[in-house]
């Protein structure tokens, strides 16, 4: 697949770096194309790696992954074009996460989530929500200590949720989906568990697992 990473942050160079190396072509989606660390990736990674505008991506991608910080992704999506993801699997890792004294928190949640509101910014794309509960470096092929652990999708559209399933596991992801996008309510808190466990334990190579009969 032709696969937009949105997104230059350490989750858009370390996804599309594997998704990469799964045998698709990436092209990272950015305001600014020429700006170092986006030159720099797309040296590293060699072939099948491409910058490009916002625009330019969505425009020429099968499917995009948002990978923006969340008081980005307005913008970002504005960027690309709404029209330019119409009938494309979008998949979104963000999380929508505010910084204060008291840490990282969630600024959207209980009634609404990051994941719908993305769907209600592309009301024409099939939004998945996956792969934000995990640290950047574990989502493709994860060494979780204990593992295999799980990666928790959703979403409203069952054909898109069903193509993530296949690339969740041709990249180290047993899946769980856990409904439709309104479950990304469920999913963001989790960020927030996965924060705390690495603040208070100073580790980032942990995950979730649902143990199950
Ligand atoms: N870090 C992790 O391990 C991890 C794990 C799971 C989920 N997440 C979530 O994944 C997302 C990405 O995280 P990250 O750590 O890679 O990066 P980040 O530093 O949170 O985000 C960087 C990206 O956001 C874009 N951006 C920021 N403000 C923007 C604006 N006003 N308009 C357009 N684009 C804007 C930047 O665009 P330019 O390229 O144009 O500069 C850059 O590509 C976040 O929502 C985070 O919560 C992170």
């Amino acid at each position: 697949m032709k696969i937009a990473v949105l997104g230059s942050g350490m989750v858009g160079r370390s996804l599309g770096a594997g998704l990469v190396r799964h045998g698709h072509t990436v092209v990272m989606g950015t305001r600014d194309p020429g700006q170092e660390r986006v030159a720099t990736w797309v040296g590293e990674t060699g072939t099948g790696a491409a910058a490009a505008t916002y625009d330019e991506a969505a425009k020429s991608c099968d499917m995009a992954c948002l990978v923006t910080s969340w008081d980005g992704a307005e913008n970002a999506l504005e960027l690309a074009g709404a029209a330019n993801l119409a009938g494309k699997i979008v998949v979104d890792v963000t999380n929508p996460l505010g910084f204060g004294p008291a840490g990282p928190h969630l600024v959207i949640g209980h009634t609404d989530s990051a994941g719908e509101q993305v769907q209600r910014w592309l009301p024409e794309s099939r939004v998945v929500k996956t792969w934000n509960t995990v640290n950047h470096a574990q989502m493709i092929d994860p060494h979780i200590p204990g593992g295999p652990a799980d990666m928790f999708l959703c979403g409203d559209d069952p054909d898109a949720k069903s193509v993530i399933v296949g690339l969740l596991g041709d990249c180290g992801w047993p899946s769980i989906d856990a409904g439709g996008i309104e479950a990304a309510r469920l999913l963001e808190p989790l960020a927030i568990l996965w924060v705390g466990y690495a603040i208070s334990h100073g580790t980032t190579d942990h995950a979730f697992k649902l143990l199950r009969g």
